[in-house]
């Protein structure tokens, strides 16, 4: 397909000098493969544009392919056997040993910076965004051949733990048992309101609370915040614990979520010693100025925007800012890396508009590296959610009832399938990811259970369903094909491990290869042309998954491919005894490719596929 598109570029050019070429996908594999919208060239040249594409449709000839003017569009049509071939040899015979869409290194390094919860809160179904869109990032440049860096910003610094620090010596000082007692760390699930974490929640809750009465206590708080950050031994102590204790119980999500990073080592706490030397930076380039009662600040106005950026406050404390610019430029030093991605939340954008100022500012290296990708806010259907409060929604209480109710419907409908946990925890996680990624990035989400667990209509089990349903077709046909129902751990393995292989001297793990059937006379239906033609769309829906730093285009290509495998299976009997072998064969390979794809796709996006359910 590369090449054609190539081809087709290349003619084009050749029959429009001085015009850019850009082709598109056209809306539905009958119009064609490749679509040449005329209306720019046209207008260059001063034609109309379907008049254009029917000179062009006389004009140029590709062998193996149909030219076809269809209004201000000129169609490129692959013939339905040149289009079998080419889908399913690139899925199945996976050339130069490389999954499906995936592309050679290219020598560009890029950082991912995600999830970035805070410690000594819990995780909430808000923090799932930054976590799943992230991850979703992270896989799918590693599959495009980038170089990536998974780092966490950890909130593990901050005037949060002043309060905790002073809420925990006033009404649960009495030594470690406090937090951890009667609890067993060993538990793999345990009830969240139990855990440690949670209990130091619920101090920092109270004393937000009782605070609003006694403003006493916010000094109080703000002299344990001075105490950490003088080095008190004491106070350090204390917030290696609760740091110790949040991480442990992140790491526990982040198993079970399947994702995870390069180093947890590089949250907020990390760049304390880095401060000093940021400030010392930012007065050499002579961008301090003094702000209120001695606060230090860098003005913004001459780019824009209008509110400074505070980098040390009055009394002398550093704040987030300070230690984002110095991690940038630890990044910078550390990594020396192409771009820099920011997931985080849409209520944080003037923060990374300020942060990236500053540094073009500073050195004109950050220049164009830097991104902020903004998500919207997961609210409540009575508004904003508030740790503070305590009303928030716990992302581990939302996949444990997405279980439940697949569990269920399991029950009801198919109660002697084995592994039944496993699926049901596959089918649940698979419905909260592929909801948040079906999501536009930057709209807020209204949280309601039953659209988050939905598992009817354009949702994770129904793709995931598709995958199950090739599986048991293939099981079924028996001989060499139920040993491709097998083999899914170990391509997902494969797809893994070269995902992490993608060094340099490109994949290490050469992918599973299977030729493609000599005779495809029996993908000629349209049902099975509109499904290699949404099969083609995958490479496509990576590509604008890293350009659009979202999962969504890859979302729904996955239920274009799932819906019209759905079309060829009602319609294109894959094992009816009066099938010629010939016709069998075709159609299980298109089974196989299918599988495949979905598998992949739904792989980067921190979702399994299972094989029965
Ligand atoms: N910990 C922050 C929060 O929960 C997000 C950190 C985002 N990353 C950053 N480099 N500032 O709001």
């Amino acid at each position: 397909m590369e090449a054609l598109r190539h081809t087709f570029e290349q003619r084009l050019a050749a029959a429009l000098p001085g015009v850019d070429i850009a082709l598109e996908r056209p809306k539905s594999g009958e119009l064609g493969d490749l679509a040449y919208p005329c209306f720019r060239a046209a207008k260059q040249l001063g034609k109309n544009p379907a008049q254009l594409a029917q000179e062009l449709a006389g004009a140029i000839a590709i062998e193996g392919a149909a030219l076809v003017a269809a209004g201000p569009y000129l169609n490129l049509k692959l013939a339905p056997e040149t289009r079998a071939q080419a889908v399913l040899g690139a899925i199945l015979e996976a050339p130069e040993g490389r999954p499906y869409g995936f592309r050679q290194a290219n020598g560009k390094k890029v950082i991912v910076e995600y999830s970035s919860p805070n410690i000594a809160k819990l995780f909430t179904i808000g923090h799932l965004r930054s976590t799943m869109i992230g991850h979703a990032l992270a896989q799918t440049h590693q599959a495009l051949g980038y170089d990536v860096i998974r780092l966490n910003h950890l909130g593990d610094w901050g005037t949060q733990f002043g309060t905790l620090l002073a809420a925990y010596t006033r009404w649960a000082e009495g030594g470690n048992a406090d937090l951890e007692r009667d609890f067993d760390w060993a538990e793999p699930a345990p009830d969240k309101r139990r855990t440690p974490l949670f209990r130091l929640f619920q101090l920092y809750v109270r004393f937000h609370a009782e605070e609003e009465n006694d403003p006493a206590m916010r000094d109080e708080a703000r002299g344990w915040f001075k105490r950490l950050e003088t080095g008190d031994a004491e106070a350090r102590r204390l917030w290696s614990w609760f740091r110790e204790i949040s991480l442990r119980e992140f790491q526990r999500i982040y198993d079970r979520l399947g994702v995870s990073f390069d180093t947890l080592a590089q949250g907020e706490a990390f760049y304390e010693d880095r401060l000093a030397p940021t400030l010392q930076c930012l007065e050499d380039a002579g961008l301090l100025v003094e702000g209120d009662k001695g606060a230090r600040i860098i003005n913004l106005e001459d780019v824009g925007i209008s509110t400074p950026c505070l980098v040390q406050k009055a009394d002398g404390t550093s704040i987030y800012a300070t230690r984002d610019l110095a991690a940038a430029l630890y990044r910078k030093e550390s990594y020396a890396f192409d771009r820099c991605l920011y997931v985080v939340g849409t209520d944080q954008v003037l923060h990374f508009q300020q942060l990236f100022a500053v540094l073009d500012k500073l050195d004109p290296w950050f220049k164009g590296r830097m991104l902020h990708t903004p998500f919207g806010m997961v609210k409540l259907p009575e508004g904003k959610m508030s740790t503070r409060k305590g009303n928030v929604i716990f992302l581990e209480d939302v996949l444990d009832e997405a279980r439940e109710r697949v569990a269920a419907i399991i029950e009801e409908k198919n109660p002697d399938l084995a592994d039944k946990a496993e699926v049901a925890e596959m089918l649940g996680m698979g419905a909260v990811v592929f909801f948040d990624a079906m999501n536009d990035r930057v709209k807020p989400i209204t949280f309601t259970w039953d659209r988050v667990i939905a598992l009817d209509g354009d949702t994770g089990p129904y793709v995931q369903y598709a995958h199950a349903r090739i599986m048991s077709v293939l099981r079924k046909a028996g001989g060499h094909w139920a040993a491709q129902a097998q083999a899914q751990d170990q391509v997902q393995v494969q797809a893994q491990t070269q995902i992490q292989a993608a060094t340099p001297a490109g994949p290490v793990v050469p992918f599973s290869a299977m030729p493609v059937p000599a005779d495809l006379a029996g993908l000629q239906a349209p049902e099975a042309q509109a499904l290699l033609f949404e099969l083609a769309g995958l490479p496509g829906a990576m590509a604008a998954v890293a350009e659009g730093c979202m999962a969504t285009p890859l979302a729904r290509q996955l239920v274009a491919v799932a819906r019209s495998f759905s079309g060829y299976y009602t319609n294109c009997p894959i094992l009816a005894p009066e099938n010629t072998p010939a016709v069998r064969e075709a159609r299980l390979a298109l089974c196989v490719a299918t599988a495949r794809a979905l598998r992949q796709g739904l792989f980067l996006m921190g979702i399994q596929a299972p094989e029965e359910m």
